[in-house]
């Protein structure tokens, strides 16, 4: 079974890590297939911290050749520093394969990114402000710069010469910035070329004769269904396509090339940034959650906002990806409440549903009806199969799946790798 796409079924930071980490020593390549270092991921390796923002977590795992496709979007910057940091911690990466299509975050979406933000005002999006939107938008409006322009030095200069006479004109009078000069930001991703050029490879190709000589591909998503540009919750979504089908887009394989979608779910909810969040908890018990939870930003630190689980947002993402396993993270962090809720309808203006609204007015206007599940008060976190868990512990997670309708392969029960019940292999 060669290939499997994880990716997270809510709002994001559902800790996909830990999925990927069971897998880790049967992979022969780690793909990242979207977004760009907005996505955080910590992890936890012999004893060390390692937090990666556009890395695929394979480059912590001698065995697998980790790779960044197509579909992602890279700040130069960012990775010479990402390598550089592994490098110090003495992190082999000269493996690294970096798609010739991927598009760059210049400077210049930085800057856009933030100045838009402050001039929507209360509408921001409140995005991390890396530059992801604003150099996704140069894709699709065909003016963007590739990897692949860094290994010719004259188109690259015309490319950058072309992106900024109309970004400039737009910074100067609408936003009332300095124009940026196109030299020094050609010299700036210059600087990168001699260090990158042995890493640009043709990335579909790479993958499809490793997926037909039977390896095993993990295509490791960042955010999740819900921050996906067409299935999300738009506007509050992220720029491009977190969800399974990205993985095709993004890298370069083909639909029937993927054997297994596995998604990520927390066992109770959170979001960064703005838009609906109908089981959002404003008291203190979301505060709690949060606390217990270390529900903070990798990328940003901003606190996350918590609610309890939402059986609807997840059950979307199991009809729209397909998703043939979930794996649930973070049910530690529920010990110690005497009831938990749990997110089984709305009622959108009177009227009850059980699936995610059509239109973004009725999610706006959707307050979760909630059915109680019984707590415990049992340490869970040395469990290590289904039957030492607590057995209103079992109920919770059974009625999970049963609501999200897919089966139930792993659970986290720690930061730990070895922290993990798991139910059903995922490969
Ligand atoms: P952007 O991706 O920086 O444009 O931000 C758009 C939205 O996606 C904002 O609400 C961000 O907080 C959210 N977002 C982007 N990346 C992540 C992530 O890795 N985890 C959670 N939320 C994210």
């Amino acid at each position: 079974m060669p290939g499997i796409v994880v990716i997270g079924a809510q709002w994001g930071d559902e800790g996909k890590g830990k999925a990927t980490d069971q897998l880790a020593d049967r992979v022969d390549f780690t793909v990242r297939y979207s977004g760009g270092n907005n996505a955080g991921h910590t992890l936890v390796v012999n004893g060390q911290k390692y937090a990666l923002h556009l890395l695929p977590s394979g480059i912590l795992n001698r065995n697998s050749t980790p790779v960044i496709g197509n579909g992602v979007v890279i700040d130069l910057d960012v990775l010479a520093e990402e390598i550089d940091g592994l490098g110090a911690r003495g992190v082999d990466t000269a493996k690294l394969l970096i798609s010739a299509n991927a598009h760059i975050i210049a400077p210049y979406h930085k800057t856009i990114d933030k100045v838009t933000e402050r001039f929507l005002g209360k509408r921001k999006i409140g995005t991390t402000g890396r530059g992801v939107g604003p150099a996704y938008a140069e894709k699709i409006h065909r003016v963007g710069i590739r990897i692949q322009d860094l290994l010719d030095e004259s188109i690259l200069r015309q490319k950058v010469e072309a992106a900024l006479d109309q970004k400039n004109q737009v910074l100067v009078k609408v936003y009332n910035q300095r124009a940026i000069d196109p030299r020094e930001v050609a010299d700036r991703l210059l600087a990168h070329a001699d260090r990158i050029r042995p890493m640009i490879a043709d990335v579909a190709r790479v993958l499809n004769d490793a997926l037909d000589g039977g390896q095993v591909v993990l295509f490791e998503g960042a955010q999740a269904h819900h921050l996906d540009v067409d299935h999300g919750t738009y506007p509050y979504v992220t720029s491009s396509n977190p969800i399974a089908a990205g993985a095709c887009i993004g890298s370069g394989v083909g639909p029937t090339r993927i054997d297994r979608t596995v998604g990520i779910m927390k066992a109770y909810t959170t979001r960064v940034g703005e838009g609906p969040f109908p089981t959002e908890l404003h008291d203190a018990d979301g505060e709690r959650l949060r606390s217990e939870g270390a529900e903070f930003g990798t990328t940003t630190g901003r606190p996350r906002r918590c609610g309890w689980f939402d059986a609807l947002v997840v059950e979307a993402a199991v009809s729209a990806n397909a998703l043939t396993d979930v794996f649930l993270t973070k049910l530690d962090i529920l010990s110690g409440w005497k009831q938990i809720p749990v997110c089984v309808g709305y009622d959108v203006n009177g009227k009850r549903t059980n699936r995610l609204p059509m239109t973004q007015t009725e999610f706006h206007h959707a307050t979760p009806v909630y059915e109680v599940m019984e707590g415990w008060a049992e340490d869970i976190s040395g469990c290590r199969t289904f039957d030492e868990l607590p057995k209103s512990c079992q109920r919770y997670v059974r009625r999970l799946e049963e609501l999200v309708g897919t089966q139930l392969s792993g659970i986290g029960v720690g930061p730990g790798r070895e922290q993990v019940v798991m139910l059903h292999d995922l490969l």
